[in-house]
């Protein structure tokens, strides 16, 4: 017997973990569709994947955006939820707490409202992956506010995965990866703070996106996993 062809959509895959979690996807027995906000980025996203996904650009912060698109698609299998915010880290005395609130809207609000906006086409029997951040799981100075933002993916995780059970519901928290989340620091800069990470990492390295994508993959194509929180952090969190 043939196996059916699946889809995937990954919100934010044209760059980092996300392109990395396409490449790693796609494949005969999956169909991959990446989306982002700079149609450019996206266009060249989709070339370095040979042309063979789907692609869509679109605003997941924006609501109306977000459902002309699950609309539009039609139903599919899984959704991984890769956009991000970039605020919040920083020492806590000095943090401006607004980008707390911000955090939330570049990044909770449009995870969450892409798979509410998904529900109605995505297919039971298949999977929801979020994207957190192991700040959410550190006891270390300078990661409050980002933690803030990133915990609370990490807390309506099983909930979810209760409520709309059969679907499966999880959540990856990546430690330090090299991507082009990390483009607002100086180049010298980043590659001190990837040092200094990379010392304090038990596998002697920050991650690549290829990790991430790596532990994403297992839990889309692992039906027996759901509600969980899979850290991909090279042991960061035990160590910082
Ligand atoms: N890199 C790390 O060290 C690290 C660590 C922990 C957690 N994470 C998390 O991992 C996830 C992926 O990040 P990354 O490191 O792969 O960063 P990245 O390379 O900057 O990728 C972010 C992706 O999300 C898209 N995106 C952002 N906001 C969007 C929006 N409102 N609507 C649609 N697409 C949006 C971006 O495309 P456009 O800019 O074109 O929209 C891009 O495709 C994020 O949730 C991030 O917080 C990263």
């Amino acid at each position: 017997m043939t196996k059916a062809i699946q889809h995937t959509v990954i919100i934010g895959g044209s760059s980092g973990i996300g392109l990395a979690t396409a490449r790693k996807l796609l494949g005969p027995d999956m169909k991959v569709t990446i989306t982002g906000r700079n149609e450019d980025k996206l266009k060249s996203a989709w070339k370095s994947l040979g042309g063979a996904a789907e692609k869509a650009a679109f605003d997941a912060s924006k609501p109306d955006e977000v459902r002309q698109f699950f609309e539009r698609l039609g139903p599919f299998d899984h959704l991984v939820l890769a956009a991000s915010g970039g605020k919040g880290l920083g020492p806590f005395p000095a943090l401006d707490l607004s980008d707390i609130g911000s955090g939330v809207e570049e990044k909770v609000r449009p995870q969450l409202s892409c798979l509410q906006a998904a529900l109605p086409t995505l297919n039971k029997a298949g999977s929801v992956t979020f994207i957190s951040a192991v700040s959410a799981q550190l006891a270390t100075p300078g990661v409050a506010g980002i933690a803030a933002i990133n915990g609370m993916l990490l807390t309506v995780v099983p909930i979810l995965a209760m409520e709309l059970k059969p679907l499966r519901v999880n959540v990856v928290a990546p430690g330090v990866i090299d991507t082009p989340w990390w483009d607002f620091l100086a180049e010298e800069q980043r590659q001190a703070l990837f040092a200094d990470y990379a010392g304090r990492t038990p596998v002697g390295r920050i991650g690549r996106a290829e990790d991430v994508a790596a532990a994403i993959a297992f839990l889309v194509s692992n039906g027996f996993m759901t509600g969980q929180v899979l850290t991909c952090d090279g042991g960061l969190r035990f160590a910082a």
